[in-house]
């Protein structure tokens, strides 16, 4: 029996069902809400609302809780790497060994970059922030695979899914590289996902490069903890452009370009300049107060979500990764204790405690990147990568949604009624 809502107008009901999820908030299909009263819902910032049914990720905000297709996050970085993680989002099971293989083997067989899109890089300046460069390559591999564009052919859909999650690490690595006049890196088949992705960063045609497994684990896991999310603002960018049934590489292209803002997947970077602005642990309390003055547009970069209202489950498993990583790399950094000092501060603040404000995923990553000898201007680049594997496995579940349609939403006008033509004297 559907249970429904009743939404009653100047004296007329309409009948609205109430849909049940397999857990999490039931959700109120107003899909006929304009056919039947001729009013649109509104939703600025869709905090109320659900734009789709998906199986893949789900989020508990008010308990912390992250499950990727059921399992905890905490569950998938102690027992996985991070292809299992993809093989999971994109089929909705581990893989067994020979499943992994098989897909292991084909993501190697797609890491290398088509030769003239090396050429491409040449016309970024050397200063051009690394997501600038990612956001044009990836839109630029729709210029060379034409043979993985057909959305509508399942095998073509697979071999694009699996060519941007092997060439997302190389073109990383390319763009950091370039943007230091180094040469652009080749993978090299045969390591793991990090250890490539490692050994592209860091390598030099003259000198030998051992990756170091510390940190090849520690890249593994942030890439696993930042594989998806359920409907972000990135991957909602990704599904409208997939709803115009937009090439998967444009639609990932779409998904950096969103993650790329300040506000989502560019706080990272954005906290480790907030952690060096204050400087001192005596500076906290002056940068608390700006947060918190409405005047001010300063904020807790890392801090604060819009589905959490409790500690980032991702948030937790990154700052004890921290500590782990400093110690086993023999690394003091002093902003670590002051992000920690930070942290107590604010969690103990009534305003933080009472709109709910917590350390998200982006609060520790970047002590940690730093601690790789991974620049502020690579931590959303290094987001992105991990990123396209939630990208392409919900982008996959739309276009695998025969119901599927495009994304079209309406809006409250405020602007002029019509008015006749009048040139101002
Ligand atoms: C990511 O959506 C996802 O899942 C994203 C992500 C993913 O994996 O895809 O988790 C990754 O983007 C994490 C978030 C990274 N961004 C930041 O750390 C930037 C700092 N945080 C804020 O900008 C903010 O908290 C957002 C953008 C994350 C969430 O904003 P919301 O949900 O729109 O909440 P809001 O801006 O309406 O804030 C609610 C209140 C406001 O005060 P009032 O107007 O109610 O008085 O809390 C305040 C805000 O001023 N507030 C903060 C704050 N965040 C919110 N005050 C100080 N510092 C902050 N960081």
């Amino acid at each position: 029996m559907t249970r429904k809502a009743i939404l009653t107008i100047d004296g007329k009901s309409i009948e609205l069902p109430i849909l049940q999820g397999s857990c999490g908030p039931e959700v109120i299909d107003i899909r006929n809400l304009h056919q039947e009263t001729g009013l649109f819902s509104y939703d600025p910032g869709f905090t109320s609302t659900a734009s789709c049914a998906s199986a893949i990720t789900y989020i508990d905000g008010d308990k912390g809780i992250l499950l990727y297709r059921g399992y905890p996050v905490q569950q998938l970085v102690d027992n996985c790497d991070f292809l299992d993680t993809a093989y999971l989002l994109i089929h909705g099971e581990i893989p067994g060994v020979s499943e992994k293989e098989k897909f292991e083997r084909s993501i190697s067989s797609h890491t290398m970059v088509h030769e003239q899109l090396r050429s491409f890089f040449q016309g970024f300046r050397r200063d051009a922030h690394p997501m600038a460069i990612m956001v044009g390559i990836v839109g630029a591999l729709s210029a060379f695979y034409h043979d993985s564009l057909d959305i509508d052919d399942v095998e073509q859909r697979e071999i694009a899914t699996h060519r941007l999650i092997a060439k997302m690490p190389t073109i990383a690595a390319m763009a950091f590289n370039y943007c230091r006049g180094r040469p652009l890196p080749y993978p090299q088949n045969g390591l793991s996902y990090a250890q490539n992705f490692l050994k592209m960063m860091f390598s030099l045609p003259s000198e030998s490069y051992q990756v170091n497994p510390i940190v090849a684990r520690a890249i593994d896991r942030i890439f696993i903890l930042h594989a998806d999310h359920e409907q972000n603002a990135s991957t909602s960018t990704v599904r409208l452009a997939g709803s115009s049934r937009a090439n998967p590489f444009a639609c990932i292209a779409s998904g950096i370009a969103a993650l790329w803002g300040p506000a989502h997947g560019g706080a990272n970077e954005a906290v480790l300049a907030m952690l060096r602005q204050i400087g001192t642990k005596d500076k906290i309390p002056e940068f608390i107060e700006k947060a918190k003055n409405k005047n001010d547009p300063f904020r807790l970069m890392g801090f604060g979500h819009r589905v959490y209202k409790n500690y980032d489950p991702r948030a937790r498993i990154m700052r004890k990764s921290c500590h782990e990583v400093l110690e086993q790399l023999g690394i003091h950094d002093p902003l670590l204790e002051i992000a920690i000092e930070l942290e107590k501060i604010a969690l103990e603040d009534p305003y933080f405690i009472e709109k709910k404000l917590y350390p998200n995923v982006d609060f520790y990553s970047g002590i940690i990147f730093s601690a790789l000898e991974i620049p502020p201007s690579m931590f959303t680049v290094i987001f992105s990568v991990a990123r396209t594997v939630g990208w392409v496995a919900q982008w996959n579940e739309m276009m695998a949604d025969p119901a599927q349609k495009i994304g079209r939403p309406r809006q409250l006008y405020l602007g002029h009624p019509e008015r006749k033509f009048m040139r101002p004297s």
